[in-house]
């Protein structure tokens, strides 16, 4: 069975409440019918509900069943603009200006999320990364205890030799530009319980990637690997994870044993940190053009699940994120 299907099976056993703020989108009705006839999640559409149920009638999409809620009618945006307020406005936020806000899908989407009223958040079929993301980090923020929201990449390989059973998990791909070492070590925590937690891997092997394993090259971005390896460490002991080092080194056992004498990582790595967004989103979309892996990405590191979608997602992405999204809201 493949991670994906591992993880609608998932799902179905413990049903949660996903928005999807795009809701007058037409990959997004149809992905919101197929969710609710699957049992993946109990979807909730947000737009204006006469252009949701046109959009319904042009893509024939059966919405029976669908709760639709339009912000600008809704007898929540009240307490949601309040809340807020209150939220943002040390941040320098009017009561006026977070009136207007909630009236905003996207916003009035997180604040149901934040509030409890949902249990996760799907979007970007519509939003950019950053106009996603934006809302997310202001309102729900990191999880206790995690200083940064950052990204993993299930990459999921037709050879089931590679990784653990074909996956591996690639992280940052997506959020933190430019990450510090304590960043850089909160990556790591968070990837490998994304791998425990949403894959289902038990023991991560989470390697720290460098252009130099175990000091080889010296230079002051290897440097910053070696510290966040450190951090890692000291953030989470009972972690399999070892830095920093080489792509051939984490992955190879031959190359690892020989570059990393006496690491239970180097060779046998299923959870690939990359030292910034630029490598990390460079390898994850190598690897999946000419690597034939299936890419598919969650955020980490939020108090409550939101995850984004690619602009040229399909409706199957939408279903698949839904899924994953609703897999993440059962272990918060
Ligand atoms: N973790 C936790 N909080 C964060 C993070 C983070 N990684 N980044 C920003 N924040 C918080 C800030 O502390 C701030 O909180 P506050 O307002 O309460 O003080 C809030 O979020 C907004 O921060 P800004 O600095 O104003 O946000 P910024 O404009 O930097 O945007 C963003 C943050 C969107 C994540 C930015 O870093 C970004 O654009 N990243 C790259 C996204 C991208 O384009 N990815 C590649 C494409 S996606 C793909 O290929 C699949």
């Amino acid at each position: 069975m493949s991670i994906i299907d591992r993880i609608k099976v998932k799902a179905r056993e413990n049903v949660k409440t996903i928005v999807l703020p795009e809701g007058d989108e037409p990959r997004t009705v149809q992905a919101a019918a197929r969710i609710l006839a699957e049992g993946l999640a109990k979807p909730i559409l947000i737009g204006n509900i006469e252009n949701i149920r046109k959009t319904a009638q042009e893509t024939g999409t059966d919405i029976g069943g669908i709760e639709l809620i339009d912000p600008e009618e809704s007898s929540r945006s009240d307490s949601y603009a309040q809340e807020l307020y209150e939220l943002r406005k040390a941040k320098g936020l009017t009561e006026e200006d977070a009136k207007k806000l909630v009236r905003d899908t996207m916003y009035y989407a997180v604040m149901m999320v934040k509030l409890g009223d949902a249990d996760g958040l799907v979007s970007g079929a519509v939003h950019t990364t950053g106009d996603m993301l934006r809302p997310a980090l202001q309102i729900i923020k990191t999880k206790p205890g995690m200083k940064v929201v950052s990204s993993s990449f299930l990459m999921d390989f037709p050879n089931k030799n590679i990784g653990y059973d074909g996956l591996l998990v690639y992280s940052d791909c997506v959020v933190v530009p430019c990450p510090t070492a304590e960043e850089l070590a909160c990556i790591a925590v968070s990837a490998a319980e994304t791998a425990r937690d949403l894959c289902g891997i038990e023991n991560p092997k989470v390697a720290l990637l460098s252009f130099s394993t175990k000091g080889s090259a010296k230079h002051e971005l290897v440097t910053k690997v070696q510290e966040a390896t450190k951090l890692a460490h000291e953030m989470a002991p009972e972690l399999e994870l070892d830095g920093e080092m080489q792509f051939d080194a984490a992955i190879i056992p031959e190359i690892g044993a020989s570059k990393a004498k006496g690491s239970t990582v180097a060779g046998h790595a299923n959870v690939l940190v990359f030292p910034d967004l630029q490598a990390g989103n460079i390898s994850y979309k190598i690897t999946q053009r000419l690597g034939g892996a299936e890419a598919v990405a969650v955020l980490q590191g939020l108090a409550k699940p939101c995850n984004d979608l690619s602009r040229g997602c399909s409706v199957e992405d939408i279903v698949t994120t839904v899924a994953l999204t609703a897999v993440q809201a059962q272990s918060v």
